[in-house]
């Protein structure tokens, strides 16, 4: 079978959204998320600034998986890990312009060029790990692309823009399925069930040091900056008192001045 055509493969898929049609009830957990995606994408100038963070983490993606193919040394595995590189370097561009088409002075959101930089992930740990860190990040992105279809379902530049990519993120999550599924078949369904539990309490310590670097920084701004005003308002008075008084003053000029003057006249 050629691997870059894989059909679906049910066994460790999981997270994947069900199709639209099969939805008859929405429960209150979905109305809730819907309704926070609204608020946070609630104008053009935030669409685009979620979409350069899009981007951004798409390039940090692209970099790891081109890591990933630069070092696995099966051949099949190496395609595939390099098709998948291709594919995030191409959404990150997409993102990229689709954010600029709607709104052209945009900025990603402060620490979003974190995502940006690659995390080593194939080199820090195991295959099976990094598989299911893969497969599972690909399936949360197209729950989180369905959602946002939901929402937009027919936004001009969202809905076309977020239905290609949700294909390519399909096949990766695919892919990592059928390659988890050969680890469960040699080494038993709880080595991936063990991988799964190291990776998300890797994925909990990498955000836990993440939001507490974020608030470090911020209570660091915080302080300072109090600092700053409590120091200007302390040394303002023996300021005043060293500066001279404002406004305009006669000129007095010396007798050295008056003497030149005469001899002037
Ligand atoms: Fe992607
Ligand atoms: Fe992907």
């Amino acid at each position: 079978m050629n691997e870059l055509t894989l059909k679906p493969n049910p066994l460790p898929l999981r997270h994947l959204p069900r199709p639209r049609a099969s939805r008859h009830v929405i429960s209150p957990f979905r109305w809730l998320k819907i309704g926070l995606v609204r608020l946070r994408w609630r104008n053009a100038r935030l669409i685009a600034e979620h979409l350069l963070g899009f981007a951004l983490t798409e390039e940090g993606s692209a970099l790891d998986m081109l890591r990933a193919a630069e070092r696995e040394s099966d051949p099949k595995r190496k395609r595939l890990f390099f098709r998948h590189s291709v594919d995030e370097a191409r959404h990150a561009k997409m993102f990229a312009l689709a954010a600029r088409a709607i709104d052209r002075t945009a900025k990603a959101a402060p620490y979003a060029s974190e995502h940006a930089k690659p995390q080593r992930l194939f080199e820090s740990m195991p295959l099976d790990e990094f598989l299911v860190f893969v497969h599972d990040a690909e399936s949360e992105a197209l729950e989180k692309f369905d959602l946002l279809l939901e929402v937009f379902p027919n936004h001009p530049i969202l809905s076309p823009l977020l239905r290609a990519i949700a294909r390519d993120e399909r096949f990766h999550a695919r892919y990592s399925a059928h390659l988890l599924e050969k680890v469960q078949l040699s080494r038993g369904a709880s080595a991936v069930r063990n991988a799964r539990l190291r990776v998300k309490m890797r994925a909990a310590w990498a955000t836990w040091r993440r939001a507490g670097r974020q608030l470090g920084d911020r209570l660091s701004n915080l302080l300072l900056s109090t600092f700053y005003f409590f120091a200007l308002v302390l040394f303002l008075p023996f300021r005043r008192s060293a500066l001279p008084s404002a406004g305009w003053k006669a000129a007095s000029p010396t007798p050295k001045s008056r003497a030149a003057l005469k001899e002037q006249a």
